[in-house]
């Protein structure tokens, strides 16, 4: 099985890798992703002369990139996306561009090119701040900033496709993740390296802000799960139901970098800040029969390890300094 994995430099894009390699001797991967600010070949290093595993630079918003990637391909998994809502804030262009005209463009190469299946790695965040319950997959769109409508449209288009023309994508709808290799821009990976370096924390107005987390391994096996029993046209919402105010996960890692609450830091909040994220994860847990194997402290100080022993990794990340391995490895192939 030949599979196109965009965004493959990223957070989860790299896991996915990591976890699709070692899980099937067979696979063939091909990593698409045009290295961003986010997307980080140094994640991928120790697969790198791996003869399943291969590159292609490029953008999910060119078509001419996107046909020379899925020749001959048997599933697209589409992890390229802009996801920091901040950024959505400050420069919601690019949302757009990647992360809907990115879709679209893959979305007419699946139809051109007969590709068997795509799936689309969507949020929670969709469905607006959800104040009481649960989200179900039937539920209205609500998105409420820049960054969920752009992932909302592009799941319509998704939709759309699948009915009118029978493209066969399936969309899913995730909770937070979090793990080793996320970029130390959200807030557990960032909160975490400020720490570990003895700085403050900034909490969004009063930290009580509600999240449902995901350690990464879960959602690889969610999504491998659903890229084979999925049905075509339809969401699925990948949760576990651990779901805490951002000042409980804040002290909790004050705990685990032996560090006090002198350095939390209340900030102004984020511009329409969603006040709590829930998701009902039935549909994926009773059809399909995942459930996710990682509590979250266990899957917390799994993470907190990762980060103490890759500082260089943080630092270079922090930097920008990664694009430098991008010139040496790839740029005279
Ligand atoms: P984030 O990791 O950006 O994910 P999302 O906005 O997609 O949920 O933020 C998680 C929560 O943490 C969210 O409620 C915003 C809050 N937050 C802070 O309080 N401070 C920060 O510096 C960041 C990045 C997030």
């Amino acid at each position: 099985m030949k599979i196109l994995l965009t965004g493959g430099a990223g957070f989860m894009g790299s896991n996915m890798i990591h976890y699709l390699l070692k899980t099937y001797a067979d696979v063939e991967v091909v990593n698409f992703d045009n290295l961003t600010y986010a997307g980080n070949l140094e994640n991928l290093r120790d697969v790198e002369s791996d003869p399943r595993y291969s590159f292609i630079k490029g953008d999910i918003a060119n078509a001419q990139d996107v046909e020379r990637a899925v020749q001959g391909v048997d599933l697209i998994i589409n992890y390229a996306a802009e996801t920091h809502v901040d950024r959505s804030i400050m420069n919601p262009r690019s949302f757009v561009d990647t992360n809907i005209i990115g879709v679209f463009t893959l979305l007419e190469a699946v139809r051109k090119f007969n590709i068997p299946k795509m799936v689309q790695i969507s949020t929670d965040e969709v469905y607006g701040a959800v104040l009481e319950g649960e989200s179900e997959e039937r539920d209205p769109f609500e998105p409420r900033s820049p960054y969920a409508a752009s992932k909302a449209s592009a799941d319509l288009l998704c939709h759309s496709y699948a009915i009118t023309f029978g493209t066969p994508v399936v969309v899913t709808h995730s909770c937070n993740f979090y793990g080793p290799h996320q970029f130390p821009e959200k807030m557990i990976p960032l909160f975490l390296c400020n720490l570990m370096e003895g700085k403050s924390v900034p909490v969004y107005g009063d930290g009580q802000q509600i999240r449902e987390w995901i350690f990464t391994e879960d959602h690889c096996r969610a999504i491998d799960v659903i890229a084979q029993k999925g049905n075509i046209g339809e969401a699925y919402n990948i949760g576990t139901g651990y779901r805490v105010p951002n000042m409980e996960i804040t002290k909790k890692l004050l705990a685990l970098t032996s560090r006090d609450e002198s350095l939390i830091e209340y900030v102004k909040d984020r511009a329409g800040h969603d006040r709590r994220y829930a998701l009902s994860s039935q549909k994926l847990r009773n059809e399909l029969g995942w459930k996710p194997l990682v509590n979250f402290d266990e899957g917390l100080e799994r993470t907190v390890e990762w980060f103490k022993a890759n500082e260089v990794w943080i630092g270079r990340c922090r930097s920008g300094a990664y694009q430098d391995y991008y010139d040496k490895q790839y740029s005279n192939r």
